[in-house]
């Protein structure tokens, strides 16, 4: 019986298993080869998740998607708002499709479901707070709930008055806003 096995018929599963499993000393290949699919079961091999090429094994996107990128001489003519340094610790939120990040306190900065960075303003149109977040594919308003799409179409009453809406572009090392 593998180790693997071992854990799955004392009952550990999803979570607590992979963590278990990733205390294995390195020359364990059979359990090294072990990977979780996005649909929670388990396989071995090269099928199944592929984390490192930014895609879940559905292929949905799961890290910024580089088709979006644009070349540094291109990314340099641009007039930026703010320059945003990807790889900082800072903003680690983003490389995670759903993260987002507050940039100067101006700026909501997210990662969305398509691999591409967007941003908004972070002050609200209801009323003057910052408590825009983005939250399922929409701007969403801490505050009292105004929602608005990621164009900036209000959605409800309270985002009625639509958000501010800004361009991005990125080279993969610097993300500008503008
Ligand atoms: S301040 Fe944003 S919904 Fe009221």
């Amino acid at each position: 019986m593998t180790r693997y096995e071992f854990l799955k018929s004392a009952g550990f599963t999803g979570a607590s298993l992979m963590a278990l499993l990733s205390c294995v000393k390195t020359d364990d290949s059979y359990v090294e080869a072990l990977v979780q699919n996005p649909d929670g079961t388990t396989s071995t091999g090269s099928s199944g998740a592929t984390g490192t090429t930014g895609t879940t094994g559905n292929g949905a996107v799961t890290t910024a998607d580089k088709s979006f990128f644009i070349s540094n001489e291109a990314l340099n003519k641009l007039t930026a708002k703010v320059k945003i340094d990807l790889p900082s610790a800072t903003y680690s939120k983003l490389k995670t499709v759903g993260g987002y990040v507050i940039v100067s306190n101006t700026y909501v900065v997210a990662l969305s479901k398509t691999g591409k960075f967007i941003a908004a303003k972070v002050t609200c149109s209801h009323e003057p707070k910052k408590r825009i977040v983005y939250s399922n594919e929409e701007w969403y308003c801490t505050e009292h709930g105004a929602r608005f799409s990621l164009a900036g179409k209000g959605l409800n009453s309270n985002g009625r008055k639509g958000l501010t809406i800004y361009n991005t572009a990125t080279d993969g090392n610097t993300l500008i806003i503008y």
